[in-house]
């Protein structure tokens, strides 16, 4: 299991990332946020993540909570400043086509995930399982940090496990993860932590806490 890291609700995130830089974290998690598909803003303006990408030495893993994400992609993707970039993810419930999407990201070169939100139907995601990488499932509605993480999201990763089956697909859990919550999502292959990080006053020692129970 390895630890994606979401610098949403951080004071200072570039600091953030300067801190991160320094741990056992696998991935720095970038919330995009559009104000549309969720009420929020963030990183809606592509040079604040290409700031995170040059002060970086994480691979990034990029959640995209926006209706259009291919209208942000090329935007995002246009000059091939981003160096870091490993994973991006949209939800099914976007407005582009999601196929044109997915092809989009592949043919870029990068890894693509499909989100599901707690109330999407997992079964909505099987036929595009053979053409991404990663299911990431939400632990709370997309929308803001520090939520509390919903115990139903044990179910289904249960399910979405069954739908990939035997496929090369990796499962990765979002939203309200802290070291108690961590044990309900146990066989996850990468787990996204928040507020739980970047709030404490102790990165190093919330980050190994998690990791402990990973
Ligand atoms: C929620 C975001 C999550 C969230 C994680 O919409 O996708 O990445 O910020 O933060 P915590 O761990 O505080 O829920
Ligand atoms: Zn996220």
């Amino acid at each position: 299991m390895k630890l994606s890291v979401s610098i949403l609700d951080a004071v200072d995130k570039l600091k953030s990332v300067e801190m991160l830089n320094h741990t056992d974290i696998s991935y720095i998690h970038v919330d995009v946020m559009d104000g549309k598909f969720v009420p929020k803003v963030s990183f809606f303006d592509v040079k604040e993540v290409r700031k995170i990408d040059f002060s970086s030495n994480k691979k990034l893993d990029i959640h995209l909570m926006v209706e259009h994400p291919m209208e942000y992609l090329e935007k995002l993707l246009k000059d091939k400043s981003c160096r870091h970039i490993e994973y991006i993810t949209f939800h099914l419930e976007i407005k582009d086509d999601i196929e044109k999407v997915i092809h989009y990201i592949k043919d870029k070169g990068y890894k693509v995930g499909l989100a599901i939100k707690p109330d999407s139907n997992v079964w909505a995601i099987e036929k595009y399982l053979s053409m991404i990488d990663m299911v990431l499932v939400m632990g709370v509605e997309p929308g803001y940090g520090g939520q509390k993480f919903m115990i139903s999201t044990s179910d289904k990763m249960k399910e979405v496990m069954d739908c990939i089956g035997n496929r090369n697909v990796l499962i990765e859990v979002d939203g309200g993860i802290t070291d108690q919550s961590i044990n309900y999502v146990k066989g996850a292959d990468i787990v996204v932590s928040g507020s739980y990080v970047v709030k404490s006053d102790d990165y190093e020692l919330s980050i190994f806490k998690l990791i402990n129970h990973i």
